[in-house]
């Protein structure tokens, strides 16, 4: 990574980076959002809950040609794909996915946890055929670390799925590799800095942008609630702990995940925030804050593939120092898109050169 000046950079240069958790959805939406991701990313890991779910190979295969036939044709950005998690996962349907070549990971949803999470998984027990062949493959588990219940409070979810269902699985299947995603508490940082090597967490730019107060300011703001639900300040501030401590296995996940305006601006409005539009920037932007633009590029860049067992990528891109306004919205098909920071200023732009 390259600075012009040590004090205040105007310029960034890192190694492309990658996305390790992306909503691209279907449709009219993926025509919609695909681009600005791969305007930024070399690679990233998609996410399969779509309706129905992705849950095998053949399913991954046609998502990619979806995803493929709405990019440019020069386009050299690469999907990496995965399978979603459900009671009814087989070993062999994990087999045949890493066969392919093409399947990276596999999503475990909690049922009923977020979007699309229907068909997610009832009692985990079922699905440990399915977890053991991973292992014996070496396949990353990628795990929404919320409990269900209803009984438990929304904003202790993550704190009590790590000790009631991560906490038992890894002592259960210890080669299993695994992603805790979007990791929103110190207790998902204490557990990533206690545990070896098989753990690793994405951390989104808007949990280390914003605290719950977000979703409160001035009235309710829906394009500030997802899921996991953002944090009080303290949990904020241990997310930034872990981006300042370099930590190998912390890595970029934006987490972007588009819903039709009117889906957000509801009496029950959708989880998830779209950041795809400036994912890089709102990252370097949390970064400056933390004062750490020095960590970026590992975090961005490095810490996911070498996780990922996946080669480094060679290309570079440029930030620079440069005001710019967040468009108020942009299309999908019949609706339109709310992006993160919609009609507000950033201070980072990628280069276009
Ligand atoms: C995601 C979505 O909309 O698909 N929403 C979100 O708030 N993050 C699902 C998810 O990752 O939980
Ligand atoms: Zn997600």
């Amino acid at each position: 990574m390259v600075y012009m000046t040590d004090s205040a950079p105007t310029t960034l240069t890192l190694t492309q980076p990658d996305d390790w958790h992306l909503h691209l959805r279907d449709g009219e939406a993926l025509a919609a959002v695909a681009d600005h991701t791969a305007q930024q990313f070399a690679r990233a890991i998609v996410m399969p809950n779509l309706n129905p779910p992705v849950t095998n190979a053949r399913m991954a295969a046609d998502y990619r040609k979806a995803i493929m036939a709405v990019l440019p044709d020069d386009s050299a950005f690469e999907p990496l794909m995965t399978l979603y998690l459900t009671d009814n996962t087989r070993a062999a349907d994990i087999e045949q996915a890493h066969e392919s070549g093409m399947v990276k990971a596999v999503k475990f949803y909690p049922a009923g946890a977020t979007t699309n999470s229907d068909a997610g998984v009832t009692d985990l027990k079922k699905t440990y055929p399915a977890l053991h062949a991973m292992a014996a493959c070496g396949m990353p588990l990628l795990v929404h670390g919320e409990v269900t219940d209803p009984d438990v409070d929304v904003f202790d979810r993550e704190a009590v799925f790590i000790e009631t269902v991560l906490k038992p699985l890894m002592d259960d299947i210890p080669e299993l590799r695994i992603v805790l995603e979007h990791i929103t508490t110190g207790h998902a940082v204490k557990l990533i800095n206690q545990s070896g090597e098989r753990l690793a967490a994405t951390i989104t730019a808007h949990h280390l942008l914003m605290n719950r107060n977000s979703l409160f300011k001035g009235g309710i703001r829906p394009h500030h609630y997802c899921l996991p639900v953002l944090k009080r300040e303290t949990h904020r501030l241990a997310l930034l702990d872990a981006i300042r401590s370099g930590h190998p296995r912390y890595f970029l996940g934006t987490d972007s995940a588009p819903h039709a305006r009117e889906n957000k601006e509801s009496a029950c409005g959708c989880a998830g925030m779209y950041t795809a539009h400036a994912a890089i920037e709102l990252y370097a932007t949390a970064f400056e804050q933390a004062g750490v633009l020095d960590k970026l590029e590992a975090f961005a860049s490095l810490n996911g593939p070498d996780f990922y067992r996946l080669p480094r990528n060679t290309e570079q891109i440029t930030l620079r120092r440069q005001d710019w306004q967040v468009p108020d919205n942009y299309p999908m098909g019949i609706s339109t898109l709310i992006p993160l920071y919609a009609g507000e200023h950033l201070h980072w732009k990628l280069g276009t050169d």
